[in-house]
């Protein structure tokens, strides 16, 4: 049923092109006119009708027209999350709603009436995020074993200005979505199975900059935002539906 459930999500964004371009297949790297050399399902018996994916089906995204193998798309998809979204690998555009694999915690703001360094019109947001240990789901790197949690609960910093408000909006919904953060190998210390930020950079010092991690920092809130485009939390997001 769940193989099943992935081939409704790939015909969902990709349509099967009739025509193979002369193209090579971004996924596997062999020609579109060869098949897919991943054969993930049993080939679709009569009584099913023949539905299962073939080996040779090019498939092209509906929205951005990348043309790939569909069943190499199907070997990636059921290699993620199987949230039922799709990426597509040459551009990266989003198909649906892309959730990470952040483990269960809790995200609290706080307004500080401080000025950050750069932002000396505005006060400070304050956010927590706090994680508690625990052990890996079947989304995580090695289901069943502990994972530790390290440096939470972890501060971050945003201006209170309407840029910052707006970005602190979208971190609530890569929140919601599991994107903050995920269990992985810490490229800072080295340890496995623990709580790690997943690409969207947040500002953990407040009045300095040792780090890196800090203010001031002139193109912070931008590169925020296109961190958090990548993943597909944009402001369409915040819209009502
Ligand atoms: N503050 C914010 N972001 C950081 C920090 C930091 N002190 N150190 C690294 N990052 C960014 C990195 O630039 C990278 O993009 O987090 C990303 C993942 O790096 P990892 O080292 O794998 O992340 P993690 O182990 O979660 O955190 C490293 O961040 O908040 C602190 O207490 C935390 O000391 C830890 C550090």
């Amino acid at each position: 049923a769940s193989s099943q459930r992935a081939e409704e999500v790939i015909r969902r964004y990709m349509e099967v092109v009739p025509g193979v371009p002369d193209e090579d297949c971004i996924i596997c790297m062999d020609q579109l006119s060869n098949p897919s050399g991943y054969e993930t399902q049993p080939p679709a018996t009569a009584g099913e009708g023949g539905q299962g994916i073939l080996p040779d089906a090019v498939g092209k995204f509906v929205k951005c027209g990348h043309t790939l193998h569909m069943l190499c798309m199907l070997a990636m998809y059921n290699n993620g999350t199987k949230d039922g979204s799709l990426q597509c690998p040459s551009c990266k555009t989003i198909y649906g709603e892309k959730t990470g694999t952040q483990p269960k915690g809790k995200m609290e703001i706080y307004s500080i009436p401080q000025a950050l360094p750069g932002h000396p019109d505005c006060g400070a947001i304050q956010i927590i995020y706090s994680i508690l240990p625990g052990i890996q789901g079947p989304e995580h790197p090695n289901p069943g074993q502990p994972f530790t949690c390290r440096g939470f609960p972890r501060f971050c910093f945003l201006p209170d200005s309407d840029k910052g408000r707006k970005v602190l909006e979208l971190l609530k919904v890569a929140w919601m979505r599991r994107l903050i953060f995920t269990v992985g190998t810490s490229s800072t210390t080295g340890e496995p199975d623990t709580v790690v930020w997943n690409g969207i950079h947040h500002k953990t010092e407040m009045m300095s900059n040792l780090s890196g991690h800090g203010f001031p920092d002139p193109n912070y809130l931008d590169n925020v935002l296109s961190e958090l485009a990548s993943q597909g939390v944009t402001e369409d997001c915040l819209k009502a539906p």
